[in-house]
């Protein structure tokens, strides 16, 4: 019994470092988290729909639009699909028309094209939609095939949809019919 005594006495010693230890890891915590400065929470700054133009660096900043790197931005809300039935101008004579109407959830994919289902020059009649036109049956060396040209089977590749979204980038761009009619614009020569 007495050859015992000091073997709990060590024990004892043990568990009562250990204890000490842990409130001490404990406490210092606790007494860092209240020294470390708390993140401050910003308010997002919101980022301009247009792209912003840095003089002096000759650069377009269409991403962060302005927002300094070190604060949080939010984007502008995503743009409207207009679903109006209203052709816009194409601005030269080759452009793919703008899409009048909305295309949520048209599928067209290896198995079906469904926007075929209304243009293609069979079915334009039943739903009143322009046809494509014959350069969509055209292949590569003008060869005009029975169904759609492979080239042109993904139609989003080339039209877009209409949005109310605001220009990004302001551009000077004039067609030709307004550049003829002005007499200030220098004339092409013809030959
Ligand atoms: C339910 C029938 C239907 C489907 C499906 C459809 N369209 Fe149309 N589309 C029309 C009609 C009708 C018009 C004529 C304008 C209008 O009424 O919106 C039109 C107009 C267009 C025009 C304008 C043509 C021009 O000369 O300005 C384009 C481009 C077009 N559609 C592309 C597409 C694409 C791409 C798809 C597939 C994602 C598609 N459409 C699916 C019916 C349809
Ligand atoms: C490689 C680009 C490209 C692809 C892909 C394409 N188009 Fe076009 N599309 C054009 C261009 C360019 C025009 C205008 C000139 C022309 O008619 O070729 C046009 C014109 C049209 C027109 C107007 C036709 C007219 O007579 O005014 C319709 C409708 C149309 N496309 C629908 C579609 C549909 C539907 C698809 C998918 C099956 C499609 N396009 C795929 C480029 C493309």
């Amino acid at each position: 019994m007495r050859n015992r005594m000091p073997l709990v006495a060590i024990a004892l010693a043990v568990v009562l470092g250990a204890l000490l230890f842990f409130l001490g890891v404990i406490l210092g915590r606790g007494a860092r988290e209240a020294r470390a400065p708390q993140p401050q929470a910003t308010a997002s700054v919101p980022v301009d729909a247009r792209a912003v133009f840095i003089p002096g660096s000759g650069q377009i900043d269409a991403i962060r639009r302005g927002v300094p790197v070190d604060q949080e931005g939010h984007p502008p809300p995503i743009a409207r699909v207009e679903n109006t039935d209203i052709k816009r101008v194409r601005a030269y004579p080759m452009q793919p028309p703008t899409i009048p109407h909305a295309i949520d959830g048209y599928q067209v994919d290896r198995n079906s094209n469904r926007c075929m289902l209304c243009h293609a020059r069979a079915n334009a009649a039943t739903f009143q939609a322009p046809p494509v036109s014959v350069t969509h049956y055209m292949d590569r060396d003008d060869q005009f095939l029975a169904s759609i040209s492979p080239r042109r089977y993904f139609c989003m590749q080339c039209h877009v949809v209409q949005t109310d979204a605001p220009t990004l980038v302001a551009n000077g761009f004039r067609d030709i019919d307004s550049l003829l009619a002005d007499p200030a614009a220098p004339q092409a020569e013809v030959h």
